[in-house]
């Protein structure tokens, strides 16, 4: 019997999961992956399980099963009560990856969660997604005690991204010209690097860590933010110069059709305020204390520039056309007011 680490994966066929068994295979554990295989294809390295969690029998081919730690990424509450009944006795350390959407008032900083859904919950949607977390997490706790670590992360941005929120920043930028710019430059902005996550999630494994907490990066500001993206494609040869940026008060864009965060016609990661003024502002304080551990934007930028620039999803982000539209209204409405002379101005 060798003294290689063991480490289940449950999911381990995209994104985060993926990036998790990944880099534990390059750790040197012994990584076993557990899905359908519907989703992607497992990283090389690994053993992988075919199971269907969402019925006891489904997750059969794991039963009675041990490892030193495993990592779950279930959004839907009834897919998590069978695999905690097959494996929880047998299992050293539990990560359970939930989410910053657990939480009730995304306008201010606070520890209340929302309500949770039912234990036998099937469904997910975008409505049901905090509240299964909130389920999720729960049961993990109930059966884990103090084996359970559930780290809530905020947006996770990196290579194999689905979403792109951070990524159409540095494509637009890319191609130069006059850059829309969201709101208020001091606006700040949160994200957390999949690859930081997953070696989190794999050092709390190997230390012991456990408990809750919140895990982001610190905030900065958009126009930091914008600058920093712009300053490592310059470092990268991708543009010789800072484009110009103008910035955009979020009534305005409202006014004219751009959406904040995600989706079409978007200006990924930035989110108006006060509306969500919590979803910004979370405290990484407590996660930095156990260990979590960022790199710099520049860095980041750089890891998705050179695994996404080629084939980007980008389900974020304004197109060309839509962003000249919104600035061309912008700029006539300001070519349009006329500017108070001592003349003209007429006193309050
Ligand atoms: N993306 C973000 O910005 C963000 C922000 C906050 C939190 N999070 C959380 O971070 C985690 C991200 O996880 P992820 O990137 O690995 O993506 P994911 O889409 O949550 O992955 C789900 C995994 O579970 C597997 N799976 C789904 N249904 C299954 C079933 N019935 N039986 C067995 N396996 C099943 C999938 O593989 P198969 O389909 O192949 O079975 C896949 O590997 C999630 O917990 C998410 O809620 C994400």
């Amino acid at each position: 019997m060798s003294g290689q680490r063991t480490l289940l994966v449950l999911g381990g066929t995209v994104y985060l999961s993926k990036a998790v068994a990944k880099a534990a295979v390059e750790r040197g554990s012994r990584v076993t992956v557990a899905a359908r295989g519907a989703s992607g294809e497992p990283p090389e390295g690994v053993e992988f399980v075919r199971i269907d969690r969402s019925s006891p029998e489904g997750v059969a081919p794991l039963a009675g099963r041990s490892f030193d730690a495993v990592v779950d990424v279930s959004r839907i509450p009834a897919q998590v009560g069978p695999v905690l009944d097959a494996l929880a006795d047998g299992a050293g350390h539990w990560t359970f990856v939930s989410s910053i959407s657990v939480y009730a008032d995304p306008s201010a900083r606070g520890d209340r969660t929302l309500e949770p859904s039912s234990a036998d919950e099937t469904e997910t949607s975008l409505e049901l997604y905090g509240r299964n977390k909130v389920t999720c997490e729960n049961l993990v706790r109930e059966r884990l005690g103090d084996r359970a670590f559930v780290p809530r992360p905020g947006l996770i941005v990196g290579a194999g991204d689905n979403s792109d929120r951070l990524g159409c920043w540095p494509l637009r930028i890319a191609e130069g010209g006059e850059v829309l710019a969201p709101g208020r430059p001091e606006r700040q902005v949160q994200w957390i690097d999949v690859e930081d996550l997953a070696a989190w999630i794999l050092d709390a494994g190997e230390r012991g860590v456990v408990g809750t907490f919140d895990a982001i990066g610190r905030p900065i500001a958009m126009e930091r933010f914008l600058h920093g993206i712009a300053d490592t494609l310059i470092g990268l040869g991708v543009i010789e110069a800072r484009p110009e940026f103008t910035w955009v008060p979020q009534d305005f864009l409202a006014e004219h059709g751009v959406n904040p965060w995600a989706g079409p016609d978007s200006l990924g990661l930035w989110l108006p305020e006060p509306d969500y003024d919590g979803m910004v502002s979370h405290d990484p304080e407590s996660a930095f204390g156990a260990g979590l551990a960022t790199v710099s934007l520049a860095t980041t930028i750089e890891r998705w520039w050179k695994a996404n620039a080629d084939a980007p999803r980008l389900t974020a982000g304004l197109t060309r056309e839509k962003e000249g539209t919104v600035l061309g209204i912008w700029h006539d409405r300001e070519r349009t007011f006329e500017v108070p002379t001592p003349e003209n101005f007429v006193g309050p």
